[in-house]
């Protein structure tokens, strides 16, 4: 088993997830960058379990499962490298243009450090660490994983980054994926979820 993926291939009706995320994805959001993207349109458009029936059945069976989702969109080349505040683990869903190019970095070692200065998409600035995320400094990549045909449970205790291979400053087609939170750590999540694709 990898420490920092694991893919659930039976588990999630995939199409089900999607019907439930596009509704929300707007032309000014694919439009928009990648940082003003998390703060005007991720953080704005929370997905309520409790609103669908189709996550609600999976709550009640893995009761570990947030309570909300979130939209994230990529189409810039690099996000910092961070680790996640609140939460051990990502359930990782793949909703448009996801695929090669589109990386998930991990990384050991280096130092968290409150704040960051470097490029966030296209915005090069101080990034201060949040209640979202910590940035890591001089961190070693040791694996990428490409998110594409599968959910996967991303273990949000390694330092990571996304990376676009394909990025320019008017990408069409940018990729957008869903979180889902789990209260526990990655083994157990692998355990608990993974078991339930078998
Ligand atoms: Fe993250």
């Amino acid at each position: 088993m990898s420490d920092y993926y694991y893919e659930l291939k039976n588990l999630f009706d995939l199409e089900e997830l999607k019907k439930i995320a596009l509704p929300y994805i707007t032309e000014e959001w694919k439009q928009t960058d990648d940082f003003m993207g998390l703060i005007s349109f991720t953080d704005k458009t929370l997905i309520k379990v409790a609103d669908h029936d189709y996550l609600l059945q999976f709550q009640q069976r893995f009761p570990r499962l947030g309570n909300t989702l979130r939209i994230l969109k990529n189409s810039n080349k690099s996000w910092p490298v961070h680790l996640d505040v609140n939460r051990l683990v990502s359930i990782n869903i793949p909703i448009m243009n996801t695929g090669e190019g589109k990386i998930t970095r991990f990384y050991e070692g280096g130092t968290q450090v409150n704040e960051w200065y470097g490029n966030f998409g296209i915005i090069k600035d101080s990034f201060q660490s949040n209640e979202y995320q910590t940035y890591v400094q001089d961190a070693t990549p040791v694996l990428d994983y490409v998110l594409d045909k599968n959910p996967a449970i991303i273990n949000t205790t390694k330092p990571h980054s996304v990376y676009n291979q394909h990025a320019n400053p008017t990408d069409p087609n940018p990729r957008f994926i869903m979180a889902w939170g789990y209260t526990g750590t990655y083994e157990e999540a692998v355990e608990v979820l993974g078991n339930g694709t078998r």
